[in-house]
C-alpha cells in the first residue's frame, strides 16, 4: 500500500500521490482531462473526456504502477504562500501545509510495456490551463527527475511529444533534453508519430530502442 503522506517539494510546487480515496483527487482527474482542458490541449491528441469511472480507474492502475515498478503518474499541487503569521509561530506543519495545496496539474515518469518501447522511463506533464504560463511544469519535473536522480538513481530519461507541442518541447529544452529522431509510438489508444527527446543517456539513442 502506497503511503498517501509521501510528498516531495520544490520551491512553489508539492509532489504527491493520487489517491484513488479522496475524492477531491478524482474529481481533479475529472476535471484535468475533461472537454474545457482537451479543448486547451497543446498537442493534437483528440480524446474523450474522462468520465468519474474513468478517472477512479486511471488512479487505481497508476498508484499500482508505482507500487510494482516505482514508477508512475504524480500529483502536482500549488502550495500556499507562506504567510507572516506561520513564519512567526510555524504552526502549520510541512505536510499540512502540502494537504492544503491547490491541485494543478500532474507530473510522471513511466516505463511502457509494449514490443517499440525502449526500457528507459519517460517523463509526462499537465497543466491546467489556467495555470499555464508561470513555470510549473518545468519546475515540477525537475523536481521529480531531481527525486528520481537521488533517490533510485534514474539519470536517463526520454521523454515524447508532440512535434507541433510548442510548450512541451520549450519544457524538455529547459531542463537539458535533447531533440532525437520521430518514433511511432501508441499514445491515447492511436498509433502517433511522435518526437523523442532524451537526458542522460550513457550510450546513443539507437542502443536503446527496440
Ligand atoms: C506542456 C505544458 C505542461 C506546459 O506547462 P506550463 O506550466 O505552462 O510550462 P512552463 O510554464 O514550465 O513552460 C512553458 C514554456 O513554453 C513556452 N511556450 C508557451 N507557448 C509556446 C508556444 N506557442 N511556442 C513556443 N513556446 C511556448 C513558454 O514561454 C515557456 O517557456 P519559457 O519559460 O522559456 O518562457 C502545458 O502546456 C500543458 O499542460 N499542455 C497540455 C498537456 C501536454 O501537452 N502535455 C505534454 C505532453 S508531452
Amino acid at each position: 500500500m502506497l503511503d498517501f503522506d509521501f510528498y516531495i517539494t520544490t520551491p512553489r510546487l508539492a509532489i504527491t500521490y493520487f489517491n484513488p480515496n479522496q475524492e477531491s483527487h478524482v474529481d481533479f482527474m475529472m476535471r484535468l482531462y475533461g472537454a474545457e482542458e482537451i479543448a486547451a490541449s497543446t498537442d493534437s491528441f483528440s480524446m474523450e473526456p474522462l468520465t468519474r469511472e474513468g478517472a477512479l480507474k486511471m488512479i487505481n492502475e497508476r498508484a499500482e504502477q508505482i507500487e510494482t515498478t516505482g514508477f508512475g503518474r504524480y500529483l502536482v499541487s500549488l502550495l500556499p504562500h507562506p504567510t507572516n503569521e506561520t513564519n512567526e509561530n510555524q504552526s502549520q506543519s510541512k505536510l499540512d501545509m502540502v494537504k492544503a495545496a491547490q491541485l494543478i496539474g500532474l507530473v510522471s515518469l513511466n516505463t511502457r510495456d509494449g514490443a517499440k518501447s525502449s526500457p528507459i522511463p519517460d517523463a509526462g506533464f499537465r497543466i491546467l490551463s489556467s495555470q499555464r504560463g508561470k513555470g510549473y511544469a518545468t519546475e515540477a519535473l525537475d523536481g521529480l527527475l531531481k527525486y528520481y536522480a537521488q533517490e533510485k538513481q534514474v539519470l536517463e530519461v526520454l521523454a515524447y511529444c508532440d512535434p507541433i507541442n510548442e510548450p512541451s518541447k520549450a519544457v524538455l529544452r529547459k531542463l537539458g533534453f535533447q531533440e532525437e529522431s520521430t518514433v511511432e509510438l501508441e499514445a491515447h489508444g492511436l498509433v502517433m508519430n511522435l518526437g523523442q527527446w532524451s537526458r542522460g543517456l550513457k550510450k546513443g539513442i539507437k542502443d536503446y530502442n527496440q
